[in-house]
């Protein structure tokens, strides 16, 4: 299916929401680009997110995520997945309402954990009790994250395909 697709569709949410899976799909679904802005900013820093975090730290992180965010939305309408983190700056949800429309994908801290418990690149969650960290960022970004335009509950019983499905029909 080919659509004209007016605005970009930002994916925000948790680290382990399905924000890359989701935006895979859809983006085929849609005809479009798909985009995942990490890749991008890894790609403009010649390194990963873990050694921008490690070499760096998060502030100079979260100023290349702006930037990338900026320059992503500037360009033709695609979709995007973007960091747990990128839809906290107030500038930030600002560029997005402008160029896009914020889909948040919301999953509970039970499907957030299986999702993440083995991956352990993610520079956050290397804490003596990473579970306890998801629950306090869950916590913390579910107020930015409830400003989105859309929301779409994430369930581990929903396919990628449903959840596109529910996507595209919200
Ligand atoms: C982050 C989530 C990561 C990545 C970085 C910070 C966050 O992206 O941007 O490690 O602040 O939640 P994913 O949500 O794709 O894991």
């Amino acid at each position: 299916m080919t659509t004209r697709l007016r605005k970009t569709v930002v994916l925000v949410g948790m680290m382990g929401a399905g924000k890359t899976a989701i935006g895979t799909a859809l983006a085929r679904t849609l005809g479009v680009p798909f985009i995942d802005s990490d890749d991008e900013i890894e790609k403009a820093a010649n390194r990963s997110v873990a050694e921008i975090f490690a070499r760096d730290g998060e502030a100079f992180f979260r100023q290349k995520e702006s930037q990338v965010l900026e320059r992503l939305l500037a360009g033709p309408p695609c979709v995007l997945s973007t960091g747990g983190g990128a839809f906290l700056a107030p500038a930030n949800r600002e560029a997005i309402a402008r160029a896009g429309v914020a889909v948040w994908l919301k999953a509970d801290l039970e499907l957030l954990w299986q999702r993440v418990r083995h991956k352990t690149t993610r520079p956050l969650l290397r804490t003596e009790n990473p579970k306890e960290t998801l629950r306090t960022l869950l916590e913390a970004r579910t107020p930015a994250y409830s400003k989105a335009e859309v929301t779409v509950e994430a369930r581990a019983d929903y396919s990628i395909d449903e959840m596109t499905q529910k996507v595209i029909g919200a």
